[in-house]
């Protein structure tokens, strides 16, 4: 069949392009972010493997509470590439999430990853919105040991929804996620979207576009 290498070729493209649509597979043992090089790479540019350390591979204090004293009662304390440079080209990261009581980790998106969320303690209300023009909430209240997904890029957001202390412990699909918060990106860009955008795209008034950028 003279149609049939064709119909490979489609296939393999296309498996490529579905490998190389998030982070590539690494091509070494491990590639441990070295962040003394000046290279400029996509990614971390690797230490020589020879002088890689258990440290790198390595971090402890997860157990300890993060501080929720601030004015969402939440906090995220990341573990990607940041924290731990042996993580770099593997496209995975961990996070823990303390709430204060009603804590709120406010809607926000990972432009590189899905996340995979479990209650340890406490209980979430969370959820996220599908893009347009649906823009669907997708919502649920959560208790100790259930668990969740955000999908890659969506909006979403978590918020304890009981009056005691709430932890969460999230997996994501990228050693460095990224964060997109809603709220800040919009109203706190530096410098700042102008006031005639934002009150168009938000259809109200300019003094209430002001009242928002003062919080930031
Ligand atoms: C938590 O953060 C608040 C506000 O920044 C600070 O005043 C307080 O001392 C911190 N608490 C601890 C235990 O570090």
């Amino acid at each position: 069949m003279a149609k049939y290498p064709i119909f490979v070729l489609s296939l393999l493209a296309l498996v490529c392009a579905l490998a190389f649509a998030y982070e590539p597979s690494p091509l070494q043992d491990f590639c441990v972010a070295d962040p003394t090089s000046p290279a400029l790479v996509n990614g971390r540019a690797c230490l020589d493997s020879k002088l890689a350390q258990a440290d790198h591979f390595f971090l402890s204090g997860l157990n300890k509470a993060g501080n929720t004293s601030n004015a969402l009662g939440s906090v995220v304390t990341p573990v990607t590439v940041g924290q731990i440079p042996g993580l770099n080209t593997f496209g995975i990261a961990l996070a823990r999430l303390d709430y204060a009581p009603w804590g709120l980790i406010p809607p926000h998106s990972h432009p590189r990853a899905t996340e995979i969320l479990t209650v340890l303690k406490g209980s979430l209300y969370v959820g996220f919105v599908t893009s347009n023009p649906e823009n669907r909430l997708i919502s649920k209240v959560l208790k100790k040991g259930d668990v969740f997904v955000f999908p890659v890029g969506l909006v979403h957001f978590q918020q304890n929804v009981g009056n005691g202390k709430a932890i969460s412990l999230s997996a994501l699909s990228s050693q460095n996620p990224g964060v997109i918060t809603v709220a800040s990106a919009v109203f706190g860009s530096k410098p700042p979207i102008g006031d005639d955008i934002l009150a168009k795209a938000f259809q109200v008034d300019q003094s209430a576009i002001n009242r928002f950028r003062a919080q930031f």
